[in-house]
């Protein structure tokens, strides 16, 4: 994986009210305090930012949100900005997760408008692509990730784009138990790469980070880190439980 240092995010979707947010945060800093060389992230639900956000903050581990609406600010009855984000100690932020370009209308140009807001904000977009069940067995995965990157970067320069993440999710791999092999999962992050490569250049896509997220759990990371191209996990079900999580994040011990 070259000199990417990797990154372990856990996305906790709509689960934990705040004292629960609070309690396996505080577990987590607890079981990860010893991991050297890989960022970890929690993404909690918004309601619990803040209170996450002081369990966490003399930790290594980061604070982020799980979505952001484009716009600085204005009547937008309940959505979130940027600098909001920032204001609860977010640095990282999930954008166009399949659940939310599934069931909330996000498209890619949605995304592409956030992942702009995001960058503008300093904040490290987590952008997050992948096929549909389908999509993949009647051979179009490459069209797919071709398109939603294509679209989801447009208009940003190489420069712009210096902390973004990419998180690899084949829809027919979340939270079903099916994760892809990790022969799979590298062809596929292989292919992103040289994606990145075409249109913004080798340094770019030498540096960038390549999540993978679907069924991660402790059993699997491993295979799936010893991947050249696979920089990390962001992981859905197996991070709602601290010590599920914090072996994920341990895999190398
Ligand atoms: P899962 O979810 O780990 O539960 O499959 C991954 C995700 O949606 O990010």
């Amino acid at each position: 994986m070259g000199n990417r240092r990797p990154l372990i995010a856990g996305n906790w979707k709509m689960y934990k009210t705040c004292s629960e947010a609070v309690e396996t945060a505080r577990q987590l800093v607890k079981l990860t305090a010893a991991a050297a060389d890989v960022d970890v992230m929690i993404a909690p639900p918004f309601t619990a930012l803040s209170v996450v956000s002081e369990v966490v903050k003399d930790s290594n581990v980061f604070l982020g949100a799980q979505n952001l609406f484009w716009e600085k600010e204005g009547a937008f009855t309940g959505q979130i900005s940027a600098a909001m984000l920032i204001s609860t100690g977010c640095r990282h932020v999930i954008i166009g997760h399949s659940e939310r370009r599934q069931y909330f209308g996000e498209t890619d140009e949605t995304v592409n408008k956030k992942i702009r807001s995001a960058i503008k904000n300093d904040l490290i977009p987590v952008f997050c692509v992948g096929e549909t069940e389908n999509e993949r067995e009647s051979n179009q995965t490459f069209t797919v990730l071709d398109k939603q990157l294509h679209n989801g970067l447009e208009g940003f320069s190489a420069g712009d784009l210096e902390t973004l993440v990419i998180a690899y999710e084949p829809v027919w791999a979340i939270g079903t138990g099916k994760t892809a092999t990790s022969d799979q999962a590298q062809e596929t992050h292989q292919f992103l790469r040289s994606l990145v490569d075409k249109r913004f250049g080798n340094v770019l896509a030498k540096s960038i980070r390549i999540l993978y997220g679907g069924s991660v759990k402790p059993n699997n990371i491993a295979e799936l880190m010893a991947m050249a191209d696979i920089d990390g996990a962001l992981v859905g079900g197996a991070s709602l439980s601290a010590e599920m999580f914090s072996q994920i994040v341990l895999y190398k011990e």
